[in-house]
């Protein structure tokens, strides 16, 4: 028996990712087993071994271990879980006047490190962009970066260019599309016309509308009346959440599930983030609404009085961090199923690109980094903390999002078949938050401090080991680009 290789002694892979075995005469049953572990899965938990066969999973059961040269993993007292999903990234994103701070390579590494092995980042289009320019572009920044595999959602920000080409892209394995229902300024926005008709034709289509859900016009007089120096000296970044009440998500919530409700297609509101949104979508789903919810960490663990310190606006993203009430609610939903994905909405900025706002809440770039936090949140504060299940935890971190945008059972599950994406996680052993020694590119984390269980211990990207105690050990490119034929139901 031969033991898994530490941090950076992989096995040897071969350019196009083919094990050496392969390469060689001798053939194994294995290449790696995870032995003696309780792995767990949106269906239940069990101890037992896992195989892995040319980066698939190909058994799942007791007594696996003990034969033939496969590198053996020891798992005893640990959890072996799918690989996370975390479908809703942007990397190396233009945005608010400046770019996100982790590309494809700080990003996928620091998603590595939280037990991420599949990321979906929104190919955007900007000025007269096609939709295939958008695609071509995102694929020009992401293959040769990426650590995990990953795919995009088409961003649909001009109807009449774009509304065409959704045919075109479904076939190119990109059937997931978003709108934005703000963001005029970033020439993104979506009207009521664009919603209604790409939901008409995801459903044609066999795919799935996104939708960030804030209601512009009321949002923009909002703006408008707090918009004086005045104010923003006495309220600062404050005003970030003085101007976006919870009404103005529910509204905009309510009117594109209105839009699914009477044109079949398929909605996912995306970063919800407020109670309310939560009832409304727990009504439309009891009506038969085909709409799904994702919530994101921060939403789960963080408040709107961080507004209040001298760094409040560090925790400036779109929509904003809103009350206990608020988190509460969102895990309520996870728990009862109205809330189906947990997600990041990485979008990171460092403290200096914080900056560009000197006082006025309306220029700071909004966005917090959580790739590398994601399951450590939701295993802390969710399992630990006796909000969920592990089994639930399973469910809206890997099983609910690869089904949801067409990657299961590829992705999202551990199951003989299925790629060997899998994370190990000690369920006891916590980690400081330290942005000094994290992977993701910024010099601060909204969770500096907090004290985390349920980080990566190791994490197996299709069978090839990527962190090794803790500590990342895979490589730029390794990650592989996922086409999809449909989005998925629950
Ligand atoms: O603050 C955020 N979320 N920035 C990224 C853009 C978006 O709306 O998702
Ligand atoms: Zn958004
Ligand atoms: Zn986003």
């Amino acid at each position: 028996m031969t033991y898994a290789p530490a941090c950076g002694q992989n096995q040897p892979f071969a350019a196009d990712g083919t094990a050496a075995h392969q390469l060689g005469t001798t053939t194994m049953a294995f290449d790696t087993i995870i032995a003696g572990g309780e792995v767990i899965t949106a269906d239940g938990r069990k101890k037992a071994d896992v195989g892995i066969k040319d980066g698939k999973v190909t058994a799942v059961k007791k007594g696996l271990a003990g034969g033939n040269g496969a590198a053996v993993i020891d798992a005893k007292g640990k959890y072996v879980i799918p690989g996370v999903l975390d479908v809703h990234v942007h990397l190396e994103l233009p945005f608010c006047g400046t770019t996100s701070s982790d590309d494809f390579n700080t990003g996928t590494r620091a998603a590595a490190r939280g037990g991420v092995t599949t990321v979906i980042d929104f190919a955007i289009p900007y000025g007269e962009d096609s939709l295939e320019d958008a695609y071509k572009k995102w694929r020009a920044k992401a293959d040769p970066k990426t650590c995990i595999d990953y795919c995009f959602h088409m961003a649909i920000t001009k109807w009449d260019r774009h509304g065409p080409e959704m045919e075109k892209m479904v076939e190119m394995g990109c059937p997931t599309f978003k709108e934005f229902m703000i963001y005029e300024s970033e020439g993104w926005q979506s009207d009521d016309r664009a919603i209604f008709n790409a939901l008409e034709k995801c459903k044609q289509l066999g795919g799935m509308l996104l939708m960030h859900a804030e209601s512009s016009r009321v949002l923009d007089e909002l703006i408008a009346r707090n918009h004086t120096p005045e104010k923003m000296k006495k309220y600062g970044a404050q005003l970030h959440g003085m101007t976006r009440p919870n009404y103005i998500e529910a509204e905009a919530i309510q009117r594109a599930v209105k839009w699914a409700e009477v044109t079949g297609g398929r909605l996912y509101i995306v970063h919800m983030s407020t109670a309310e949104g939560a009832d409304i979508i727990r009504d439309a789903q009891a009506r038969g609404v085909d709409v799904y919810a994702e919530t994101c960490a921060q939403y789960l663990v963080l408040d709107d009085a961080l507004f209040k310190g001298e760094d409040g606006h560090l925790y400036a993203c779109c929509p904003q961090i809103k009350k206990k009430s608020d988190q509460q609610r969102l895990w309520k939903g996870l728990k009862r199923g109205e809330v189906c994905v947990v997600s990041t909405d990485t979008c990171s900025f460092t403290r200096e690109q914080k900056a560009m706002w000197n006082g006025d809440w309306t220029k700071i770039p909004m966005g917090l980094p959580g790739l590398e936090t994601l399951l450590p949140i939701v295993y802390t504060h969710g399992v630990l903390a006796e909000r969920m299940s592990l089994r639930q935890m399973v469910e809206k971190l890997c099983t609910n999002p690869a089904k949801l945008m067409g990657l299961y059972p590829q992705k999202g599950t551990i199951a003989k078949g299925s790629d060997a994406d899998i994370t190990i996680i000690d369920p006891k052993k916590k980690l400081k938050v330290d942005p000094a020694t994290m992977e993701t590119n910024t010099d601060w984390s909204p969770y500096a401090g907090w004290k985390l269980a349920g980080f990566a211990e190791k994490t197996l990207s299709r069978g090839r080991v990527i962190v090794d105690d803790y500590k990342f050990c895979g490589e730029n490119g390794w990650g592989k680009w996922l086409p999809r034929k449909k989005a998925g139901k629950l």
